[in-house]
C-alpha cells in the first residue's frame, strides 16, 4: 500500500490547533482503496502487556506483516520482535525510536500501544507520515491532545482507530440497539462503576532508584515532567499517576462511558460534578481510590462509582453498565446483558388521596444474552479500513468524545466542584480556570506540531 505523507509546516498550519476547538469534520472518505487482498504492513510502538495483547490479533490476519517493533525497553521490543518471527517467519526490526520507521515507505501503519502520554505525538506525526493509526484507549492524556489527534486524522485523511474495542463485541452492539430502540421506556438514569479490594497496600509505595540499563527511561517520560526513576511509575502502573494517564476513571471509565454516549446517542454531558479522594490505599498514586461522578445530560443523568477499598459486586458484577428506563433496566458487561423488566406501583399515599387505578402494564421481556470479546474483530476491522478508506467503528472522533468524558470527571475532581461543558466548542462554559485544565504544557522536545 502506498502513502502520502504531508510535511509538518502544512499540517500545523493548516489544523490551527492552538485555537483548543474541536472541528468536527465529517468527510466520509478517507483516501483511495485498495484490492482486499494486499497486503498490510504494520509497526507495532509500545511492546508491553497491551501491545502483545493486541499482536495476538493482528498475527492472526494472513494479510498483515509486522514489519517492526519498537520499545524504549530493549527486552520487551527484543522479546516482541521474536514472538513475530516465531509466529510469521520474518525478521521485525526491533528498535528504541519509533521516528525512523515513519520515514520507511514499505510502512503502512502503526499500532500504538505506549502509555497514554505518549499516544498523541506518534499518532500525529504517524498520519503526517502518511501512515494509518490503531491507537490504544484513552484516546490522550489530556483534552488538547485528542483534539489534535482528531484534526490531524482529518486533516490527512488516514485511518485512526482507536482500542476501545467493546464496540465490535455483538453483544454491546445489540444491548445499544435495545436502549435505542425505546423497548425500555425513557432511558433517564445510567450507572457505570468499578468496584475492587485492593486496601489498604494498593500498589505500595517504592523509592525511588536508577532505571534499568536495557531502557531509555528520558524517552519514556517523554512529554510528561522529568522526575528520578520510581518502579511505581513506570511499566502498567503508570495509569495511576495523573503525570501519564488519568487513574481507573479513565483506564477503565473509557470503556464503560463509551457505550453510554453510543446508546444515548451523545456527545457528552452539559455538566460533571466529582468527590472522591485517596482514601482505602497506603501507596504513592496521586489519581483517587475513590471517586463518583455525576454527569448531567439534558433528560438524563450517568453516574460513575469507583472504589478500590470494597469489593461488593453490584448485581454480580465488579463493573458494568446499567441502563433504567421507564419499562426496565439493562444491565451490560464483557460477559453478556440482562434485560429486567420492571413493574409500576401505586404507593398508599396516593391511593389514599386519589383512590385506586389500573396500573400500567408494562410489556417488556426479560432476556439474557451472552456476551462475546470485540477485539479481534475490532482488529480486523482497522486492517479492512485501511483497505476500503472508511471510517472504522471506533474512529478517532467517536473515542475522543468518550475520552472527553473522563477527562472531564478527572478536571472536576481536580478542582472540587461542579463544572459546565459546551460539546460543540469541547469548553468550559464561563470558566478560564477549569479551561486551564484542558492542556498540559508537554517537556521540551515533545511539543505536538501545532502546538508547541
Ligand atoms: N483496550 C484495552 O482493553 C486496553 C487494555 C489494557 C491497556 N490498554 C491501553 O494500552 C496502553 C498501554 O498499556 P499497558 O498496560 O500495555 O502498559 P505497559 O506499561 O505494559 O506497556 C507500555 C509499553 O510502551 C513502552 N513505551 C513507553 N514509551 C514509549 C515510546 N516513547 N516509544 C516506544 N515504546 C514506549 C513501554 O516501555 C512499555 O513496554 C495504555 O494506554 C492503556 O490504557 C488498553
Amino acid at each position: 500500500m502506498t502513502t502520502d505523507p504531508m510535511n509538518r509546516r502544512e499540517f500545523a498550519g493548516a489544523a490551527g490547533i492552538a485555537a483548543g476547538a474541536a472541528v468536527m469534520l465529517g468527510a466520509p472518505a478517507i483516501g483511495k482503496s485498495a484490492p482486499a487482498s494486499e497486503k498490510v504492513r504494520l509497526v507495532l510502538i509500545g511492546a508491553g502487556s497491551r501491545g502483545n495483547q493486541l499482536l495476538g490479533s493482528f498475527l492472526e490476519l494472513p494479510e498483515v506483516d509486522i514489519v517492526g517493533i519498537v520499545d524504549v525497553d530493549d527486552h520487551h521490543a527484543g522479546e516482541t520482535a521474536e514472538r513475530v518471527k516465531k509466529a510469521k517467519g520474518n525478521n521485525p526490526d526491533a528498535t528504541r525510536d519509533y521516528r525512523p520507521t515513519l520515514d520507511r515507505k514499505d510502512v503502512d501503519g502503526v499500532i500504538i500501544a505506549t502509555p497514554d502520554h505518549w499516544h498523541a505525538l506518534p499518532a500525529i506525526q504517524a498520519v503526517m507520515a502518511g501512515k494509518d493509526v490503531y491507537v490504544e484507549k484513552p484516546v490522550a492524556h489530556n483534552i488538547a491532545e485528542g483534539q489534535a489527534m482528531l484534526q490531524a486524522a482529518r486533516k490527512t485523511n488516514r485511518v485512526m482507530a482507536v482500542g476501545t474495542q467493546q464496540r465490535s463485541s455483538s453483544h454491546f452492539q445489540k444491548a445499544v440497539e435495545v436502549v435505542r430502540s425505546g423497548a425500555l421506556g425513557k432511558v433517564f438514569w445510567v450507572q457505570t462503576w468499578n468496584y475492587e479490594n485492593i486496601s489498604p497496600t494498593g500498589i505500595g509505595k517504592f523509592p525511588d532508584g536508577e532505571a534499568p540499563s536495557h531502557v531509555d527511561y528520558e524517552r519514556w517520560l517523554g512529554p510528561a515532567p522529568l522526575r528520578p526513576f520510581n518502579p511505581n511509575r513506570f511499566h502498567l502502573l503508570f495509569r495511576w499517576f495523573f503525570d501519564y494517564a488519568g487513574g481507573m476513571m479513565s483506564d477503565w471509565g473509557v470503556h464503560l462511558n463509551d457505550i453510554v454516549l453510543w446508546a444515548l446517542d451523545a456527545k457528552g454531558p452539559r455538566s460533571v460534578d466529582t468527590t472522591g479522594g485517596i482514601f482505602t490505599s497506603d501507596d504513592n498514586r496521586d489519581t483517587p481510590d475513590t471517586m463518583q461522578v455525576v454527569y448531567e445530560f439534558p433528560e438524563c443523568v450517568l453516574t460513575y462509582s469507583m472504589r478500590k477499598g470494597n469489593g461488593l459486586k453490584f448485581n454480580g458484577h465488579d463493573y458494568g453498565i446499567l441502563f433504567c428506563g421507564t419499562n426496565g433496566s439493562l444491565l451490560l458487561d464483557r460477559s453478556g446483558f440482562e434485560i429486567i423488566p420492571d413493574h409500576t406501583v401505586l404507593p398508599y399515599g396516593i391511593r389514599m388521596v386519589q383512590g385506586d387505578r389500573p396500573l400500567r402494564k408494562i410489556d417488556l421481556k426479560a432476556e439474557k444474552v451472552k456476551g462475546d470479546d470485540g477485539q479481534d474483530p475490532h482488529v480486523k476491522n482497522f486492517v479492512e479500513c485501511m483497505k476500503t478508506r472508511a471510517r472504522p467503528t471506533s474512529d478517532i472522533e467517536i473515542a475522543h468524545r468518550s475520552t472527553n468524558t473522563c477527562h472531564l470527571g478527572n478536571i472536576s475532581y481536580k478542582l472540587g466542584r461542579k463544572l459546565f461543558w459546551d460539546v460543540e466548542t469541547e469548553s468550559f462554559k464561563n470558566d478560564p480556570e477549569a479551561n486551564a485544565q484542558l492542556r498540559r504544557e508537554p517537556r521540551k522536545g515533545y511539543e505536538l506540531p501545532g502546538m508547541g
